[in-house]
C-alpha cells in the first residue's frame, strides 16, 4: 500500500522558506499545502502571498495553495492568479478556527452556512476549471454542521477533503473526535483526509490501526516539532538516525540563513527564529527548559548561543504519547 503524507499549512510558519529547508534536510512529504491567501476587501493579492507561492521559490517542492473566502469571486480571482503561476488545485479552507476570522463567516465559522457553500461552488465550478480540494473542521460549534454540509458537497467535483476532527471553537484543544471523524467518512463520495495531532510515529501507528484503508495522512505541527517524523512514519522506524542533533543543526542553519536574507534587522529574524522553538523544543529532552531559554535570549548572539546549547546538549526524543 502506497503511503502519501501531506503537509497541512501553519500561517507564519511554513512558509517556502521552512518548505525548502525542511525538503533538504528531512524530506518524506509528498506535498504541501501553502498558509491561505486571504483578499483583504481589496481585489489585489499581497506579495508576501505571491512571494511565498512562486514556483521559481518552490522549484524543489510540491506545492499547493490554499485560499480563506466567504465570496465566489474572491475564490474565482485567485483560482486565476493561482492558475496563471501553474497550478492547477487550490484548496478552500473551511477550518480557520480563529474568531477574527470564524465570526466573519470565514474558515470553521462558514461549515454551518451550507447555502453560502453550494452557492459558492455552482460558481466556481461553473465558470473555472481549477480543481477545488477542501480543508475543514468538524463544524464550529457542533459536528452536525459538518455532517450536514458534506453530503451536498457530493454533487460538485472536489478532489478530496481534509478534515480536522476538532470543532472550531475548540481551536487547538482538547482531544481530535475519531467517533466524528468516523461517521464523516459514511457521509461522503468524496475521499477524506485525516488531519490532527500525528506528533509521532507511534500515535500515526494508532490511528492507522484504526483506520486501516486510509493511504493519505495529513500533518500540521507535527513536522515542525519533529521534523524528522514524516520519514520515520514512511519507513516505519522509531528510531532517529544517529547523527540526528547534526542534521537539526544543519536544518536550522539553512532555516536561519534564509530568513536572514529576507528579514530585515537582527530582531526581526530573532522573532522569527524564537518562534519556532514553541515547536522545535519538543524534539529535544527537557523541551519546557530547552524553551523557556530560548525566550530569554534578548539578542540574536544568545539566541546563536542557546541553541548551540540545546542541540549539543539535548538529546533528540521527539513527542513522547
Ligand atoms: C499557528 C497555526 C497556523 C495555521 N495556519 C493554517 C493555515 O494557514 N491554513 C490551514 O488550513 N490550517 C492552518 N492551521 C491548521 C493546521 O494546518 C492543522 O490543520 C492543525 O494544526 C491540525 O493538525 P496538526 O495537529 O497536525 O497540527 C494552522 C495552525 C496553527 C497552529
Amino acid at each position: 500500500m502506497s503511503l502519501t503524507l501531506i503537509s497541512s499549512p501553519l500561517q507564519g510558519f511554513t512558509d517556502y522558506r521552512f518548505r525548502n529547508a525542511f525538503n533538504k534536510h528531512f524530506g518524506g512529504i509528498d506535498y504541501f499545502y501553502a498558509p491561505y491567501i486571504r483578499l483583504s476587501g481589496t481585489q489585489e493579492i499581497k506579495a508576501s502571498y505571491k512571494r511565498d507561492i512562486l514556483p521559481e521559490n518552490n522549484a524543489a517542492l510540491t506545492v499547493i495553495p490554499q485560499v480563506i473566502s466567504k465570496d465566489a469571486d474572491d475564490l474565482l480571482l485567485v483560482a486565476e492568479f493561482v492558475q496563471q503561476m501553474g497550478y492547477r488545485e487550490l484548496n478552500w479552507n473551511l477550518g480557520c478556527p480563529y474568531p477574527m476570522v470564524s465570526k466573519k463567516g470565514m474558515g470553521a465559522g462558514l461549515i454551518k452556512d451550507k447555502e453560502k457553500i453550494v452557492k459558492i461552488l455552482e460558481l466556481v465550478s461553473a465558470k473555472s476549471d481549477i480543481e477545488l480540494s477542501i480543508k475543514m473542521r468538524l463544524g464550529n460549534e457542533s459536528p452536525e454542521e459538518g455532517e450536514q454540509l458534506l453530503p451536498l458537497l457530493d454533487e460538485f467535483p472536489i478532489k478530496h477533503i481534509i478534515i480536522h476532527p476538532r470543532l472550531g471553537t475548540q481551536q487547538y484543544k482538547g482531544h481530535v473526535n475519531l467517533t466524528a471523524f468516523e461517521r464523516c467518512l459514511q457521509l461522503s463520495k468524496h475521499p477524506i483526509i485525516y488531519n490532527g495531532d500525528i506528533n509521532s510515529v507511534a500515535t500515526y501507528r494508532k490511528l492507522q490501526g484504526r483506520f486501516p484503508d486510509m493511504q493519505t495522512w495529513v500533518l500540521g505541527r507535527g513536522i515542525i516539532s519533529d521534523p524528522f517524523l514524516p520519514s520515520m512514519i514512511k519507513s516505519n522506524s522509531l528510531e532517529y538516525p544517529t547523527n540526528a542533533n547534526e542534521i537539526f543543526s544543519k536544518f536550522h542553519d539553512t532555516l536561519m540563513h534564509e530568513n536572514s536574507l529576507a528579514l530585515s534587522g537582527d530582531k526581526h529574524l530573532l522573532l522569527k527564529m524564537a518562534a519556532y522553538w514553541e515547536y522545535f523544543a519538543l524534539l529535544f529532552t527537557n523541551a519546557h527548559k530547552c524553551h523557556k531559554k530560548i525566550k530569554k535570549a534578548q539578542s540574536l548572539r544568545a539566541y546563536e548561543t542557546t541553541v548551540n546549547e540545546i542541540i549539543r546538549g539535548e538529546q533528540i526524543v521527539g513527542m513522547q504519547d
